[in-house]
């Protein structure tokens, strides 16, 4: 018996919103046969952030490549599959276009259908996915839950709720609790890390920095995001785009991490960090032109304390923040757990701290794997399947739609 034979419902994958050009095959939403993503960070790393025509570029070359290894590596052919699930939005205008365009022609050339995932569904579902494989030994997450997706291009609050048992409740609901109001946390990890002179993507270098750093030298003071009644109707401004009006939110569960960016951005200034962040950058570079990829010992090396301690104390900031809104988020909405994923929820101390904090209240927690809280096309496969289930197909003039909301 092949692997596909005992499979029903095999749904491939496509994701392709920002620089990872992934693709995936799932059975049922719950067993992932396989998962291959592309990494464009080498293409990236050298300009500080994601290029967009770079990352189209990219896409094109490697989403055949991509989608025929995950199928591969899954050992079912295409006409084994029972539907292709892609991506739509939000995310970069033509990074997305690829996998939507990709994902069009395979669903119309196979006579299989297309299912339509918003990103931001997909980085709640790499946690339930997380969740199913780990089913045999822990009991399933109760719900609802509260979601904080936290990444390059998102810091969103949801509140989730399965789908129920009525014909019109067969999807998930998505209720929007908070957001940020200006940069991602992500987006500030990696510009605190360009700033400091660290390479791209900034988050895992803070990360393996921070513990070197004393998270108490600088004194950062916790965002408090005042009520904003002028901007009813008005949409805020982030890289990730996703605009929803704010008005109608408690502004306790608002974030903002554009202050913090820039009290980080004076203290380089007044301390005189600045030069040794440029003499690190050039030395990193140096390593990076051979080909090499710096160790963590090597990039500490290149860090004096003042620098490590900046670190440290910018990397417990935001997770105060993030801390505290969405446990004032929690006590408002009572969910039965929470859920937190996306690119930055990768953090080491985020997650020890989110796990603490969660045991004093009683509250579970639970996290993707590491591989799954970076973009991935799993979890777009998995968020597929209640849609799948319900028939909720795409049409095949399917568009991207880079400021797609989820709630
Ligand atoms: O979810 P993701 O792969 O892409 C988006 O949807 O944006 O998230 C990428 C973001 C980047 O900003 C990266 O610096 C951050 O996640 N990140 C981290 C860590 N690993 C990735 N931030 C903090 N600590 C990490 N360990
Ligand atoms: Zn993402």
């Amino acid at each position: 018996m092949t692997r596909h034979d005992a499979a029903r419902g095999l749904i491939l994958g496509i994701e392709s919103s920002c620089d990872e050009t992934a693709a995936a095959v799932v059975a049922e939403g719950r067993r992932t046969l396989a998962s291959v993503v592309a990494s464009q960070t080498a293409t990236h790393a050298h300009w500080g952030g994601v290029v967009p025509e770079l990352a189209s570029r990219e896409h094109l070359r490697n989403i055949a490549p991509i989608v025929h290894a995950a199928l591969r590596q899954a050992e079912v052919g295409f006409g084994d599959l029972d539907a292709i699930a892609v991506t739509n939005g939000p995310g970069l205008a033509g990074a997305l276009l690829v996998g939507i365009s990709y994902a069009k022609a395979l669903a119309f050339a196979l006579g299989k259908p297309l299912i339509a995932v918003n990103h931001l569904e997909g980085h709640i579902h790499a946690v339930l996915l997380e969740q199913k494989l780990k089913q045999q030994s822990a009991a399933p997450l109760p719900m609802p839950a509260l979601a904080l997706v936290v990444s390059g291009g998102h810091t969103h609050l949801f509140l989730a709720e399965p789908p129920g048992d009525q014909p019109d409740a067969a999807l998930w609901r998505y209720t929007l609790l908070g957001r940020t109001l200006d940069d991602a946390a992500g987006e500030a990890f990696d510009k605190v890390a360009k700033l400091l002179g660290l390479g791209y993507p900034g988050g895992p270098w803070i990360d393996r920095l921070a513990p070197f750093g004393d998270p108490r030298a600088v004194p950062f003071p916790l965002t408090r995001v005042k009520s904003k009644p002028h901007l009813a109707g008005k949409t805020p401004r982030t890289k990730g785009a996703v605009t929803s009006p704010v008005a109608a939110l408690d502004p306790r569960f608002l974030f903002s991490f554009s202050g913090l960016k820039t009290a980080v951005l004076r203290h380089v200034e007044t301390t005189g960090l600045r030069s040794s962040a440029l003499a690190r950058e050039a030395a990193l570079q140096a390593i990076v032109a051979t080909g090499r990829r710096p160790g963590v010992d090597e990039v500490r090396a290149l860090c004096d304390q003042p620098t490590l301690d900046l670190i440290a104390s910018f990397q417990a900031s935001v997770v105060d923040n993030l801390l505290d809104r969405a446990f004032a988020a929690a006590e408002s909405a009572d969910p039965r757990s929470l859920l937190v994923t996306g690119g930055v929820a990768a953090n080491s101390e985020l997650r020890l701290r989110f796990r603490e904090e969660a045991s004093r209240r009683g509250l579970s927690v639970a996290f993707p794997s590491l591989a799954l809280s970076t973009d991935n096309a799993a979890m777009i496969a998995a968020a597929a399947w209640p849609r799948f289930a319900a028939g909720r197909f795409a049409a095949l003039d399917l568009e991207a739609d880079p400021r797609l909301t989820l709630a």
